[in-house]
């Protein structure tokens, strides 16, 4: 997205939380590369720059920052790198850090320096090891830690403010009042982020295709209904949903699919391929081959359905609609975060790969919005809460919630239980307590007394998390009545299940899904 505030990426784990935290304020922002930042700003003149944070050190660093400081009004925040490139830059000093200073630190504001709706100290999150240890001429220093490091630097007469530790991060107290203060009183800026906005900026790209056929892989999950959905307004018939059942779905994936082509106008082709995947994957036993075979059949089922319209119908299409989010572009543009290869945890089934094997260009207009947004414009678009409040679902749906070999009984056992489990959820209204909920099969067997007889069946994991966005996530307490009613019901309305354990391991170390 185009905006005048530029957020200078210097590849921090949490620069998107900048641009995140300002259009919570009001604004928008545009994170660009430090080489994209100073070509641009020979010919364009940018309301305020952020220098982000990152992990390399000033002394390594031979750019040259100059153009961000020969306009004299423009309003610069440097935070934790950035402050210590403000450090360097204008002759102060900054020194290497031993010990460095990570996680909360108590911050007192310095000078008679106020910030609006903050105390004079709050609990602030650090992440750094270099640090400005003599504050450079013109400037004054307005926060310390508790151990007296230089915390934030602001310029006597210029819009310059440094900041040592993330107001950004949600640990940060106050953290959104320190970033007001800085569009606001430091920069002196007007809000220009609202609903409609959002919405004017995420229909542009399928404006300017009118007319052109688009398929969209469409799972009924937030993302893909409601970019469906937005581009439906624009293009109508033109839009082609394809749902793929794999048969590794659970009632309600199904049901809400059927709801979804009867209450909504969308043009939805419910494709069954549930015994073409349940073939490929009889032998399998591996989580990482099930989810490749998945994937993979994914692909093959999508492109084969796209000939038979080509050829039966004559329709031929040009583009792909994606529900990419915003993280998902951040981490492909960040030159800091690809060079970095990180090892694969799972393979995650999406649509990866498909455009190029089908010769489709891509339509995303929701890759400038976080989830939270994508949500709000459901609600805009005449979406109902329940409908963008989804619980998030995998693409490989129960093929990951049966360990091991999955079996037609197997995948019965967790469509069964997992229905119980979203009833019970419904009844207590305790659906929107927690992130995301389901059933696990645990492939052993314990022995058990049904009746007046002893049963030899298997196991089934309760798994509620809560959680921002899948990457981290705790465990959902939820009240013992509610888990003794699902536990009852599981052991007694699935056949073949005789025990129920509920999982009590966060994110990290476990990892969300089982497998
Ligand atoms: P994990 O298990 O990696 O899950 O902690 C994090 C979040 O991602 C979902 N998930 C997937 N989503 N394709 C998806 O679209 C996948 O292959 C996949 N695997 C995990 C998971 O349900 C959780 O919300």
């Amino acid at each position: 997205m185009k905006s005048a505030i530029w957020i200078v990426d210097f590849g921090s784990q949490y620069t998107q939380l900048i641009t995140r935290k300002f259009r919570e304020l009001g604004f928008t922002s545009e994170i660009m590369t430090l080489e994209d930042a100073l070509l641009k700003i020979k010919n364009e003149k940018p309301k305020a720059i952020v220098l982000s944070g990152g992990p390399q050190s000033v002394f390594e660093d031979q750019s040259d920052y100059s153009p961000f400081f020969q306009d004299e009004k423009l309003p610069v925040l440097g935070v934790c790198y950035g402050m210590q490139i403000l450090g360097q830059y204008f002759n102060g000093k900054v020194e290497k850090g031993i010990q460095g200073e990570y996680g909360l630190a108590e911050l007192h504001l310095e000078n008679g320096f106020k910030i609006a709706n903050a105390p004079s100290k709050f609990n602030v999150w650090m992440s750094h090891s270099d640090h400005v240890s003599v504050v450079p001429k013109d400037f004054s220093v307005i926060m310390r830690s508790e151990n007296g490091l230089i915390a934030g630097i602001k310029h006597q007469n210029k819009p310059i403010l440094g900041l040592q530790f993330h107001p950004e991060v949600h640990h940060t107290n106050h953290g959104k009042d320190i970033l007001q203060y800085f569009l606001k009183d430091v920069a002196n800026l007007s809000s220009d982020w609202t609903n409609q906005k959002m919405l004017d900026s995420c229909s542009e790209q399928a404006r300017s295709i009118k007319g052109e056929k688009v398929l969209c892989a469409f799972s009924g999950g937030v993302d893909s209904l409601v970019a469906a959905t937005l581009v439906e307004k624009i293009i109508g018939q033109d839009l082609y949903c394809f749902f793929v059942d794999n048969g590794l779905l659970r009632p309600q994936d199904i049901n809400t699919i059927k709801m979804l082509q009867e209450k909504t106008t969308l043009n939805i082709e419910i494709i069954d391929a549930s015994e073409i995947f349940l073939n490929n994957l009889k032998d399998a036993k591996d989580p990482e081959d099930k989810r490749k075979i998945i994937g993979k059949t994914f692909i093959e089922v999508f492109e084969q359905k796209v000939h038979e319209f080509e050829n039966t119908r004559g329709i031929k299409f040009s583009y792909l609609l994606q529900g990419t989010l915003y993280p998902d572009v951040i981490e492909s543009i960040s030159p800091h975060k690809k060079g970095g290869k990180s090892v694969t945890i799972k393979s995650h089934h999406n649509v990866g790969g498909l455009p190029e094997r089908m010769k489709l260009k891509l339509l995303e207009p929701l890759r400038f919005l976080f989830k939270d947004e994508v949500r709000v414009m459901g609600l805009e678009l005449g979406l109902k809460h329940d409908w963008v409040f989804r619980h998030p679902f995998p693409g490989p749906g129960i093929g990951v919630r049966v360990l091991g070999q999955l079996s037609r009984d197997s995948i019965r056992k967790v469509q069964e239980s997992d229905q119980i489990l979203f009833e019970e959820l419904k009844a207590h209204n305790l659906y929107d307590s927690t992130w995301q909920a389901f059933t696990v099969l645990l492939p052993v067997k314990t022995v058990g007394v049904k009746g007046d007889g002893r049963v030899y069946e298997e196991v089934i994991a309760l798994r509620m998390v809560d959680s921002q966005d899948g990457m981290t996530a705790s465990v959902t307490e939820l009240p013992w009545s509610f888990l003794n009613k699902v536990s009852s019901r599981v052991c007694n309305e699935v056949k073949g299940v005789t025990r129920v354990v509920y999982d009590i391991t966060s994110k990290p170390p476990g990892t969300i899904e089982w497998e």
